[in-house]
């Protein structure tokens, strides 16, 4: 304990020093989140991380999350200095959506406008017409759908499917999956349900169509937080990544939040979702790339210039 309060009181110092700002994501660990927020940074889902650390005025911004999150924050602030506690931390979706074989598969539908989630790489980013995160998907795939389009929709195949069920859309779907949220298990989500009458489930659109359909709430990070908030009811069942109750029980500490297993044995929970890549944020390497500036993200100019301009489309949209 004593040896975490002296690295939080380092980590303070060198925040100080070199003017730097974290910005975590909300399936990190609480440690971290709450050092963000102590700290003047910020702890939001991924549409609202790119849009801190684009209006930040930090020198240095260290993005607490994965890959793709930093690269974003990259992407929009090429001036600033990008750092991550681990460059390690990717994601199953971006990891299974590489840019050459997209490019491959693109081309064969060379009609179809290109959409993909904030969940890749830069370079399959580039590629893209739109970029969109689960917080304004739905919104934007509408949008097109209007203008007459049709599209091909990257990496997250349950997402796709559940963004096509809601739109109507004519959409061709990348195969990939979240490792994460495509373990949620009817079963277990039935039985807890059956439990917990009372309850109102929550589920991020990266699970599987059948847990999804048992929900009251499908969205992104954010709008689940915010469902546990201002519902008036005071028991949810939550299918994501363990990471967010941190946040669920500060904003609204008098509910009863009940972890959604991806697998339980007698009846109790022998497994929780919980990102294995965020996992890989914590007090240690954060201090040691703050203090010595490794793991930064830096990206090619001209393929940045190519990503950004999908990605300002869409900040520009959900203005
Ligand atoms: P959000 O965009 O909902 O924050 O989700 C990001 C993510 O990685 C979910 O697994
Ligand atoms: Fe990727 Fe899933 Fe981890 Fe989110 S939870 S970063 S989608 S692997």
């Amino acid at each position: 304990e004593a040896e975490r309060d002296s690295l939080k009181t380092k980590i303070k110092a060198l925040l100080k020093e070199k003017n730097a700002q974290i910005v975590a994501h909300y399936y990190v660990d609480a440690e971290l989140q709450a050092l963000a927020e102590e700290t003047g940074g910020k702890v939001a889902d991924s549409l609202e991380m790119a849009n801190f650390g684009a209006q930040s005025d930090a020198d240095i911004l260290v993005v607490c999350g994965v890959r793709f999150m930093g690269e974003t924050a990259k992407m929009l602030s090429p001036e600033k200095t990008i750092l991550m506690p681990d460059l390690e931390a990717n994601c199953s979706l971006d990891i299974g959506c590489p840019a050459k074989e997209f490019a491959e598969f693109c081309k064969q539908y060379p009609d179809r406008k290109v959409v993909v989630y904030a969940n890749t790489s830069v370079e399959v980013k580039a590629i893209a017409d739109w970029v969109v995160t689960s917080g304004n998907a739905l919104n934007i795939v509408n949008h097109l759908k209007e203008q007459g389009e049709k599209i091909i929709w990257a990496p997250d195949r349950h997402l796709g499917h559940w963004i096509q069920k809601e739109t109507g859309m004519d959409m061709i779907l990348w195969q990939g999956q979240c490792i994460v949220h495509n373990e949620f298990q009817v079963y277990e989500l039935k039985s807890l349900k059956e439990k917990h009458p009372d309850a109102k489930v929550l589920v991020h659109p990266e699970s599987p169509e059948e847990v999804v359909d048992l929900a009251d709430v499908v969205g992104s990070t954010r709008v689940m937080i915010e469902a546990v908030r201002d519902l008036p009811d005071q028991e949810f069942i939550v299918a994501t990544d363990l990471g967010i109750f941190y946040k669920m029980q500060q904003l609204a500490p008098e509910k009863k939040l009940i972890v959604a297993p991806t697998a339980s044995k007698d009846g109790h929970c022998i497994s929780c979702a919980h990102c294995p890549w965020m996992a890989m944020n914590g007090l240690e390497n954060l201090y040691h790339c703050l203090r010595d500036s490794t793991g930064e993200i830096l990206i090619e100019e001209n393929i940045r210039q190519k990503a950004l301009a999908s990605v300002n489309r869409m900040l520009e949209f959900s203005r």
